[in-house]
């Protein structure tokens, strides 16, 4: 990891002034990776925002936001959910590239000011793929464990195998951030459960442990599902955002469907 960390005063001004310049070099190329959900061959990821509505401090109270620390900043990495004191729910691909300085914060809508928590162990999938993005979830192990309150509490979690009704409504929540065009505060936008075999003619391969949902039309907004967020229906986190095709389409998103790794949740964690 090539982070830039000062920790130490030091140095002439030409030195400090040389640092700068580098680290606006750094980060102008590096700018967009690990922040909206990934992208499939062929679509282009769009930054642009579309759609969805801002939400209240304790509408969502599981939503996560997973920061890395890189090259002097925090930054936004990914979304995910509390599902116990310890724990946090997101998806493998967060993890592709080896990221130091990990931190959960948890607590309010705006993540800069939410309560930090170290992450302490990241727990993939053994059988997750970065080539056919399966098997794309992660459980994250915190220090210090969240206190639970109106703002901070687990998301509801599905039951083994159950099964969320094709056209059900679902509403997916994130930051939509990206870090040319981003709005300080987390927003939800609401999308539809699409069958899987009008997923497939999008997407070609998808497994029983995907779930895919989209916009009800063109405008609504699927650009909010941050990769690891969540994708609720009545309440209940059922998906985990992982893949998509670009904003504004009338393609679906592809999520992890959380079913169906019940039994992976209550062996890693014991909830
Ligand atoms: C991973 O895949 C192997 C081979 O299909 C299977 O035996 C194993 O149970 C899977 N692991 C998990 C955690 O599901």
């Amino acid at each position: 990891m090539k982070g830039v960390k000062m920790h130490s005063p030091c140095c002439s001004y030409k030195l400090i002034l040389l640092s700068v310049l580098l680290v606006v070099l750094l980060t102008s190329t590096t700018s967009s990776e690990g922040v909206v959900p990934r992208t499939t061959n062929n679509v282009e990821s769009s930054e642009k925002i579309y759609g969805g509505e801002r939400v209240y401090a304790t509408e969502f109270p599981s939503m996560a936001a997973i920061m890395h620390f890189r090259f002097l900043f925090w930054r936004f990495l990914c979304g995910g959910s509390i599902i116990s004191k310890k724990y946090v729910l997101t998806a493998a691909h967060c993890f592709d590239q080896r990221l130091e300085d990990l931190t959960v914060t948890v607590g309010y809508v705006a993540y800069r000011y939410g309560a930090q928590h170290k992450i302490t162990k990241i727990m993939k999938h053994e059988n997750y793929s970065r080539e056919l993005i399966t098997n794309d979830i992660a459980i994250l192990e915190v220090n210090p464990p969240f206190t639970f309150n109106a703002d901070k509490k687990p998301a509801v979690l599905p039951g083994k195998y159950e099964v969320t009704p094709v056209g059900s409504s679902g509403t997916i929540v994130g930051w939509g951030w990206t870090e040319s065009s981003h709005e300080d505060g987390l927003r939800k936008a609401q999308v539809q459960i699409w069958n899987q075999a009008e997923c497939e003619e999008a997407f070609l391969n998808i497994m029983p442990s995907q779930i895919c949902a989209g916009g009800y039309d063109v405008e609504v907004s699927v650009c909010y599902g941050d990769s690891g967020g969540p994708l609720f229906v009545d309440g209940i986190l059922v998906g985990i955002t992982s893949f998509m095709r670009g904003c504004a389409t009338y393609v679906p998103n592809v999520f992890t469907r959380v079913s169906y790794f019940r039994e992976w949740i209550t062996l890693m964690t014991s909830v």
